[in-house]
C-alpha cells in the first residue's frame, strides 16, 4: 500500500479529527488577525483622510477667505474676482468638488464649519479681512469636499479596498472609512486545508515512528531471551554492564538519550555471542588460541546484528569497539587511545568491572575494591575508571 494510501485508510476517524481541528483554528487564528489588522488600517485611514480635509480647510481659509482683497470685492460685488479664484481652489484642491456663494448670515465665530448632509461633506467658509477682525454677515461660501477623490486619487493603491462614509452631523469625525476587505480569503482557506493535512501526515508519522521503535525494542528483548537460553552468564551480565555504562553516562552529565543509547550497547554488547559455538562460550578451562579467536569474533558479529535496525546504527557501533583497549591491543580493529569511540570506551570499562566482580563456575568474583585496583593497572580510560568507582552501587 502507498504512503499517501495508508495515511488516509489507517485511524481514519482521528484523521478526520485532527483535519477539522486543525482547519478550524488555523481559519478563526487567520479570521482574527486579519479582522484586527483590517481595523487598524481603517482607523489609519481615517485619520489620515481627517487630518488632510482639515489642512486643506485650513489652507483654503487662510489662503483666499481671511485675505483684504477678497473681502473687498466681495463687499463691491466684483464677481469675477471670486470666479478666478473659484477656479483656483478647484484646480489646486483635488478634495474640493463645488463652489459655490450662498446667503446666510454668519457671526464669525469660526473661519469655518463642517456639515454633512445626505452622505455629502460640505464646508462652511466665512469672509474675513485680512487682520480678521471684519467678516460679511450675511454671505458664505459653500464648499463641497469630496474625500473620496483624494482616496483614489493620492492616499490608497487599489490593493486596498476602501470606503469613505459620511455621517450626518457637523463634525469632521462623521468622516468614516469602512473597508471592503474580505477578513478570509481563498487563500487562507487553501492554508488552512494545508495546515489540517500537515497535521495528518504528523500524526501518522508519529504513530508509524512510535510502533516501529515499540516493535525494534521488543525485537531486541526477543534476541537477548534467545541468547540468555544459550548463555545465562552472558544474559546476566548484559544487565549489569547496561546499567554500570548508564552509571557513567549520567555522572559524566550526557543527555538522557545519550545514556539511553549506552544502556542499550549494554544489553546488546555481546549479543554476537549467539554465532559462537556453546561448547566454546561454556568452557571452564584454559582457552586455546583457536578458541579465543573465535570468541573475539562476536564484537563484529554483534555488530552486524544490531546495524540491522536502522535506529541503532550508533549502538551497532559502540558494540563493535567495545574490547578494543586503549594501548591498541583490543580487538577486533586494535584501535589506539581517541581512536576507540568514546562511548565504547565507557562500555569497556562497564564490561570489565561487571565481568570481575561477578561469580563464575571456576572463580569467585573479585569484590570491587579489589577490581578497581586491578582495573587501575589496565589499558582503559581511567577517568572512566575512577568515575564509576565513585558512582558505583552494588
Ligand atoms: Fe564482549
Amino acid at each position: 500500500m502507498g504512503f499517501f494510501q495508508q495515511m488516509f485508510q489507517e485511524h481514519r476517524k482521528t484523521k478526520i479529527i485532527v483535519f477539522v481541528l486543525l482547519f478550524s483554528i488555523s481559519l478563526t487564528g487567520f479570521f482574527r488577525l486579519n479582522q484586527s489588522r483590517i481595523a487598524e488600517l481603517e482607523d489609519l485611514v481615517e485619520s489620515i483622510i481627517q487630518s488632510y480635509v482639515i489642512s486643506s480647510a485650513d489652507g483654503i481659509s487662510v489662503g483666499y477667505f481671511q485675505w483684504d482683497e477678497m473681502y473687498d470685492s466681495i463687499i463691491a460685488m466684483d464677481d469675477s474676482f471670486l470666479d478666478h479664484y473659484t477656479h483656483d481652489i478647484l484646480s489646486t484642491f483635488p478634495v474640493v468638488d463645488e463652489i459655490e456663494t450662498i446667503n446666510a448670515p454668519f457671526d464669525g465665530s469660526a473661519f469655518y464649519k463642517f456639515r454633512s448632509e445626505n452622505q455629502e461633506l460640505y464646508l462652511y467658509f466665512g469672509i474675513f479681512d485680512s487682520s480678521t477682525e471684519l467678516y460679511i454677515e450675511d454671505m458664505l461660501i459653500r464648499m463641497k469636499f469630496n474625500p473620496s477623490n483624494l482616496l483614489k486619487q493620492v492616499l490608497v493603491s487599489n490593493k486596498l479596498n476602501f470606503t469613505i462614509v459620511i455621517n450626518d452631523g457637523d463634525s469632521i469625525e462623521n468622516i468614516q472609512i469602512s473597508s471592503n476587505e474580505k477578513t478570509l480569503s481563498f487563500f487562507h482557506f487553501i492554508s488552512a486545508f494545508f495546515l489540517g493535512f500537515l497535521g495528518i501526515l504528523l500524526s501518522h508519522t508519529i504513530k508509524k515512528y512510535s510502533i516501529s521503535s515499540h516493535y525494534e525494542i521488543e525485537g531486541l528483548a526477543n534476541i537477548v531471551m534467545l541468547l540468555s537460553k544459550k548463555d545465562a552468564y552472558t544474559a546476566e551480565h548484559s544487565k549489569d554492564v547496561a546499567r554500570y555504562a548508564e552509571t557513567i553516562a549520567k555522572s559524566l552529565g550526557m543527555n538522557r538519550k545519550q545514556q539511553k543509547t549506552l544502556e542499550k550497547a549494554g544489553y546488546l554488547h555481546d549479543i554476537g555471542k549467539i554465532g559462537i559455538s556453546e561448547s566454546i562460550l561454556n568452557k571452564t578451562g584454559r582457552l586455546e588460541k583457536e578458541e579465543f579467536d573465535e570468541i573475539k569474533k562476536h564484537s563484529t558479529i554483534g555488530y552486524e546484528i544490531v546495524s540491522q535496525f536502522p535506529n541503532l546504527n550508533e549502538v551497532a557501533i559502540i558494540v563493535k569497539h567495545h574490547h578494543e583497549l586503549l594501548d591498541g591491543k583490543g580487538y577486533p580493529d586494535g584501535l589506539m587511545g581517541d581512536e576507540i569511540p568514546f562511548s565504547s570506551q565507557i562500555l569497556a570499562v562497564a564490561d570489565v568491572y561487571s565481568a570481575m566482580t561477578t561469580d563464575r563456575p571456576y572463580r569467585k568474583g573479585y569484590t570491587g575494591k579489589a577490581t578497581f585496583e586491578i582495573m587501575e593497572g589496565m589499558s582503559l580510560n581511567q577517568e572512566l575508571v575512577a568515575l564509576l568507582k565513585q558512582n558505583v552501587t552494588h
